[in-house]
């Protein structure tokens, strides 16, 4: 299947079950759920959810009943950009061409909408309607994984080094630190719950692991190559803010950044051979990824 069909099905998929899960949050005041719908429901990629639903698919295992947990992963996606577009983090004014959600709704209702997004996340993660679907072994698993992958040993791990050696020198391992943690630890996970759905076993988990892992570098390459490189109207103020920060390109160069960006295309690509003809749609993910426009 072609990757583009194949993403729109699959965000549909994702905005339509984002909607039923929120609706039935019942989150109050509405003041706090309109700041964290605006966020949540505005055209996100949904990379973390598809590429869980294609690891497990690639297994031939059905994911209706990984949807739940792919959506929270989302949240917890969501309540992260929430929190770095904060005065006190980035400070930007612009998220998916919208202003951010500190500048619509105001900087405490910004934390506090992403404090719920992450909370609830774990809620849905916990909801018996869910859990009671899937192996509760398998459950407590993917739960321990996604935490694992956002707490203080990962994402936010990420994000605090991020912060500490902005304008600051830094060192080629620090860039390795941060990237591997802000960026690679949640989309790695994406890739291994869909994994440990899909009923994986050590050897394949491993690849798949490696997989998600360098997939989860790619990105945050390219993410930082398209601060550079950019369509100016998007980049906006962004650019020179982002010259302070440890980036690839900062360390390496633009040129080095796209042959790195290539090798771990290459590799991840490699890791998933064994899948043989199943590996059609995570191979086209992995090109995705370090060949986006946004
Ligand atoms: C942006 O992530 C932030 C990073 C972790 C680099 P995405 O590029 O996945 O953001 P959306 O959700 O599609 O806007
Ligand atoms: C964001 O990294 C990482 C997380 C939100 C965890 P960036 O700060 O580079 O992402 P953008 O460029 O604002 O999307
Ligand atoms: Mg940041
Ligand atoms: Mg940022
Ligand atoms: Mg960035």
């Amino acid at each position: 299947m072609e990757l583009a069909t194949y993403f729109r099905e699959k965000q549909i998929l994702v905005e339509n079950s984002m909607k039923e899960i929120f609706s039935s949050l019942k989150t109050s005041p509405s003041a706090l759920r309109d700041a964290m719908e605006y966020m949540l429901f505005s055209n996100g990629k949904r990379i973390r959810p598809i590429l869980a639903l294609a690891v497990c698919e690639a297994q031939e295992k059905n994911c209706d009943n990984l949807l739940p947990f792919v959506c929270a992963i989302e949240m917890i996606h969501t309540y992260s950009l929430i929190h770095d577009d904060l005065p006190c983090m980035d400070n930007d004014d612009l998220r998916r061409g919208k202003p951010t959600c500190h500048k619509v709704y105001g900087e405490a209702l910004a934390l506090l909408a992403g404090d719920g997004l992450l909370t609830d996340a774990f809620r849905v993660m916990a909801d018996a309607r869910y859990t009671e679907r899937i192996n509760p072994k398998i459950a407590k698993q993917i739960i321990f994984e996604v935490a694992t992958a956002a707490g203080a040993e990962g994402m936010v791990a990420g994000q605090v080094m991020d912060v500490l050696y902005d304008g600051k020198e830094g060192t080629k391992n620090i860039l390795n630190y941060i990237h591997s943690r802000k960026t690679t630890a949640l989309i790695r996970a994406s890739v291994r719950v869909g994994a440990i759905m899909g009923g994986a076993k050590a050897r394949a988990l491993k690849k798949f692991t490696q997989y998600g892992e360098c997939i989860g570098f790619a990105f945050q390459i390219m993410d930082d190559l398209l601060d550079v490189e950019g369509d100016e109207e998007m980049v906006g103020k962004k650019l020179n803010k982002d010259i302070s920060k440890q980036t690839y390109v900062k360390h390496y160069g633009v040129t080095a950044s796209k042959i790195k960006l290539e090798q771990l295309t290459d590799e991840a690509i490699r890791s998933i051979q064994f899948l043989g003809d199943n590996s059609g749609i995570l191979t086209q993910i992995a090109q995705f990824i370090s060949n986006r426009a946004s």
